[in-house]
């Protein structure tokens, strides 16, 4: 089958940006499969379905009607739910810590499971998550984990806010960060942390591109 290059850590890390410049750069496909567990936490909301009903967000999952478009380069890939497009909605800070919530139950995870391999296709994926390279694709060549200080993370999105005209408190920021990775770290349902076999690439104080060069090496490339 079609190789993989896995992305795994906690939010904030710079995964999102570097798996996106990584899938360009290879040319391969990109799963964002955080955007599938936000997707599933906004649709229940909007259909009326309560964030601890198992069941019922068992078959939001299940039922996900998602498409994503490609954009052009440097700009966010499209999420389209149901015909609407609902890139900004799935990002905000209250959209991050649902999906946290509905992301503990292995039902739900189960659900989304065969949708994420599918996007393993020729002439290759790279895959942003958390459990990418324990779960989802366990035989993946390449598996990265990137990980960087909760401070660092706190303060670059407070930086991508702020670029947004979003006024917010840096240290109200930190404390969700650090609400968010406690409840990633320590669920028994695909907990996050590094594959046996990950190269972990701590990005604290790097930039970007020496991130991206890191990943790349990382990979072979
Ligand atoms: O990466 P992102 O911030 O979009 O992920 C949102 C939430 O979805 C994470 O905090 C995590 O709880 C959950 N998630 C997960 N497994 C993945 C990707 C995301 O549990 N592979």
């Amino acid at each position: 089958s079609a190789p993989v290059i896995t992305v795994d850590g906690p939010g904030g890390s710079g995964k999102g940006t570097i798996t996106q410049m990584l899938a360009r750069k290879l040319g391969w496909h990109l799963l964002d499969s955080g955007a599938l567990y936000r997707l599933t936490a906004l649709a229940a909301v909007r259909q009326g379905v309560s964030l601890d009903d198992e069941n019922g967000l068992v078959k939001v999952a299940a039922g996900l009607d998602v498409a994503f478009e490609p954009t052009p380069e440097g700009e966010p890939v499209k999420v389209i739910l149901a015909g609407q497009d609902v890139t900004a909605d799935i990002r905000t800070e209250s959209a991050g810590d649902n999906a946290s919530k509905v992301a503990v139950m292995q039902p739900v995870r189960d659900a989304l499971l065969q949708r994420q391999r599918d996007f393993r296709q020729a002439p290759g994926l790279v895959a942003d998550g958390r459990d990418m390279g324990t779960v989802v694709f366990p035989d993946a060549p390449v598996k990265i984990f990137l990980t960087a200080s909760a401070e660092e993370r706190a303060q670059r999105r407070y930086s991508q806010l702020k670029d947004a005209g979003v006024d917010v408190n840096i240290d109200a920021l930190l404390e969700e960060i650090r609400v968010r990775d406690e409840r990633d770290m320590n669920r028994s349902a695909a907990p996050l942390k590094p594959a046996d076999d990950a190269q972990v690439i701590d990005s604290t104080g790097l930039s970007i591109e020496e991130v991206l060069d890191r990943c790349m090496a990382a990979a072979g490339q």
